[in-house]
């Protein structure tokens, strides 16, 4: 820091982003940005308009904090404590994966099939819903139903509750701790869920702001990433309403296990993929077939 001179806010983003720069980072001069304007509460246009603004010591310093743990690869989200997903602002710390763009393709999936104009009591089942995204999202599309939202970490369900409180949907959602469907006795009309998905060996592969930052418990699914996706679909004809959808969130390489897990469950009468905006599988949603006494 220069001695007797404060450091103006264009210094701070110039030599932010010239570190993160060289330390690979994506986005550096993004990154540098978001940060300051985090921290002295402005948008980012602000920091354009003031480039000579000079910053008090007790910013600079909480500037030079951040951007060394930025540098160390702690992701941009944990670092503000937010992430948006949905159009919606949602608060996410260390206990949570933070909320992908993908995502939102499972959250459109569900609403093709849910109309908000029905007024009936639609039951919604989020498994492992981390900072509770997906049922946070649905609960505030769909005025008419109730979101229960299931985790295994007793962290993740105090996020999500703060979430659904955030957007004053937690009157129509229930919070549960436990395995996938121990924690429940009821069927439901959707079950949705993100499950993890990273194959075991694929781990190492991860970007370092991922595996070193992330919790595992949120990635991690045995060899060919699929244990949950198998876990779920073998719930379902305890916990699927006859005639309901379940939607599960996939990676690409999981399409052909996912779609002979589905046809060996043999309760569904259609299932479909659908892709992300970058062209890969990501979505598999499947109907139960109706009892056979119905017309
Ligand atoms: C990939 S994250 C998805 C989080 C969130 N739904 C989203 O889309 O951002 C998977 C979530 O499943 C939870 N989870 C892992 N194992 C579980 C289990 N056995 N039962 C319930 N939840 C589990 C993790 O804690 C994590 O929050």
């Amino acid at each position: 820091m220069t001695e007797g001179k404060a450091l103006t806010i264009g210094d701070c983003v110039h030599r932010a982003a010239r570190d993160f720069d060289v330390q690979g980072l994506a986005s550096p001069r993004l990154d540098a940005e978001v940060l300051l304007a985090h921290i002295l509460k402005v948008d980012r246009l602000y920091l354009y308009r003031n480039p000579e603004e000079p910053l008090t010591q007790e910013v600079a310093s909480a500037f030079q904090s951040l951007t060394a743990r930025r540098l160390r690869g702690e992701p941009v989200a944990y670092l503000l404590n937010r992430k948006e997903f949905w159009s919606l602002i949602f608060e996410v710390n260390e206990q949570v994966l933070i909320p992908r763009p993908d995502t939102e393709c499972l959250v459109e999936e569900v609403l093709k099939v849910c109309s908000d104009a029905a007024t009936g009591d639609l039951r919604i089942l989020d498994l492992g819903t981390g900072s509770g995204a997906v049922g946070v999202a649905l609960a505030w599309e769909l005025r008419h139903a109730h979101v229960v939202a299931t985790d295994i970490s007793p962290g993740a369900l105090n996020v999500a509750r703060r979430n659904a409180g955030r957007h004053g949907v937690e009157q129509r959602m229930t919070f549960l701790a436990g395995d996938l469907f121990a924690p429940l006795s009821e069927k439901f009309d959707i079950i949705v869920s993100n499950p993890p998905y990273i194959r075991t060996t694929a781990f190492q592969a991860l970007p370092p702001g991922v595996r070193g930052y992330e919790p595992a418990a949120a990635l991690l699914a045995g060899p060919e990433g699929t244990v949950f996706h198998e876990r779920i679909i073998a719930g379902c004809p305890e916990y699927l309403n006859e005639g309901g959808w379940l939607f599960l969130e996939i990676g690409p390489e999981q399409r052909q296990g996912v779609e002979a897990l589905l046809a060996a469950a043999a309760i569904f009468e259609e299932s479909h993929f659908r892709r992300d905006y970058a062209g890969l599988d990501r979505v598999a949603a499947a109907k139960r077939k109706q009892a056979s006494w119905t017309r």
